[in-house]
């Protein structure tokens, strides 16, 4: 334990929420579904819910574990169990930055579409083809996107500044609920739209034959980026959890959550791009032409989509603080700098490398790297590559070299070990990092 006192969560709802709150987000509501929406629909959805579960469910309880046992940042966490694996810290530090870099640009677009929603009669215009033409014009304006990024950064800085506790604790405790009421009522309305049923099929009914080891990846490196999982940011965030927070039972909730939130996201995503003759496959702007379809439908359209926006936002905002927050922690606690000036050192790095994927989209796009854009590229290497990653050295290390008796304390305080310990010890020493390294050597094109 650091002598420095560390600070903590509030109690065990907290831990749920602030965990809850940095796994929704953009991942569910924008990415989730463009994702599928290239990979077939069904047979997409059908994988991604395997991987939670097999892979997802197992690798949270893994890094929470590391955060409780350790109290400390990912990669104290590691340096403390054992120096030699220190770099599964490095390498989920490495990913956060990325992330958070592009992750800022697209919740920037949010905060756009919730501005946008007020002072503009965008919204109301029922022809789709013009929120296609909207989101293009606003993407590749060389300004506009990026000081909305910058502005996002800036925002989730104050809060990272202002404190652990205060900052995150409330934001997660407002949004959640009205995220989830809002994302059911929207979701029952686009089913109902014209041709809603169509889309409802391609969503949940799959077909397997399209699938290919690609489709297989994506859908698990979209189970971990949703799930916050695979660099770290658990580790941290579990560093914070009060004594006697339940690893398994917070684990289990927030997947259900987010689970649930990625599922309602489709039901209203599907249908309503089918209903507006939208391609399921527009890729990153998927979500942000379809919603406007969907309000432009609705009495008072205006205000469902200044009110949805704005919970993205708050959504997307729980996601950003927690990527920066395991930065800052990192920095902080090894590097021993000043709260404030790590908070800045990681808002000032994300800063430009956001503004670097924002114009990617734009006036930039023409620079790319093997056949990526800056931004695809900075997605595609993240969750494709260094989360599975992650993820698959985690889980060796938890199987293999964490103390199995500090590993245990942590799961069953009160050490009345239950009948599933051993079912999570095959899939944590077996299953998940062979399941990993097939894919792995798959998409390789090795087989
Ligand atoms: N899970 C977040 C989302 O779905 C994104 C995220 C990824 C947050 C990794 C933290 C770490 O939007």
């Amino acid at each position: 334990m650091s002598a420095k006192k560390r600070a903590t969560f509030g109690g065990r709802l907290s831990a749920v929420l602030v965990a809850a709150g940095s796994a929704v987000g953009l991942g569910n509501i924008w990415r989730f579904p463009y994702l599928a929406g290239e990979n077939g629909g069904g047979a997409f959805f059908a994988i991604y819910l395997l991987a939670v579960m097999i892979v997802g469910v197992p690798l949270m309880i893994s890094e929470f574990s590391l955060g409780t046992a350790t109290h400390r940042n990912a990669v104290g966490a590691f340096r403390q169990l054992n120096k030699r694996w220190v770099f599964i810290g490095y390498m989920g530090v490495l990913a956060s930055v990325l992330i958070l870099s592009f992750y800022l640009v697209v919740a920037g677009w949010t905060a756009e579409y919730m501005f946008h929603s007020v002072f503009s009669d965008q919204v109301q215009n029922p022809d789709p083809a013009s929120h296609v033409a909207a989101f293009e014009n606003f993407i590749t304006n060389p300004w506009k996107p990026v000081l909305y990024a910058l502005g996002f950064g800036l925002v989730t800085h104050l809060i990272i500044t202002m404190g652990v506790q205060k900052g995150i604790e409330r934001a997660s405790k407002v949004m959640m609920p009205m995220l989830f009421v809002a994302l059911l009522v929207l979701a029952i309305h686009s089913i109902l739209m014209p041709g809603g049923m169509e889309g409802l099929k391609f969503f949940l009914a799959p077909d397997f034959s399209k699938v290919t080891a690609k489709t297989i990846l994506a859908a698990v490196g979209q189970a971990f980026f949703s799930l916050s999982i695979g660099l770290g940011t658990m580790i941290t965030y579990a560093s914070y959890f009060k004594q006697g927070t339940s690893v398994r039972g917070t684990t289990l909730q927030v997947t259900l959550l987010d689970t649930t939130v990625a599922l309602l996201a489709g039901l209203m995503i599907f249908p309503a791009v089918f209903s507006a003759g939208i391609e399921p496959d527009s890729g990153p702007s998927l979500v942000f032409i379809t919603l406007p379809s969907i309000f432009s439908t609705l009495p008072m359209s205006a205000f469902w989509s200044t009110i949805f926006f704005l919970l993205l936002v708050l959504a997307a905002l729980t996601s950003t603080i927690s990527m920066h927050e395991s930065v800052t922690a990192y920095l902080e606690e090894e590097w021993k700098l000043s709260r404030r000036a790590a908070a800045w050192a990681v808002t000032l790095f994300t800063g430009v490398l956001g503004i670097v994927a924002s114009l990617s989209m734009g006036i930039w796009s023409g620079y790319t790297l093997f056949g990526f854009n800056i931004f695809d590229l900075l997605d595609y290497v993240t969750a494709n590559i260094l989360l599975p990653l992650g993820a698959l050295l985690t889980c060796l290390f938890v199987g293999w070299k964490f103390d199995q008796k500090v590993f245990r304390q942590q799961l069953y305080p009160d050490c009345n070990v239950g009948k599933e310990y051993r079912v999570l010890r095959f899939l944590i020493r077996y299953l998940c990092p062979l399941s990993l390294i097939i894919l792995f050597i798959y998409n390789l094109g090795w087989a």
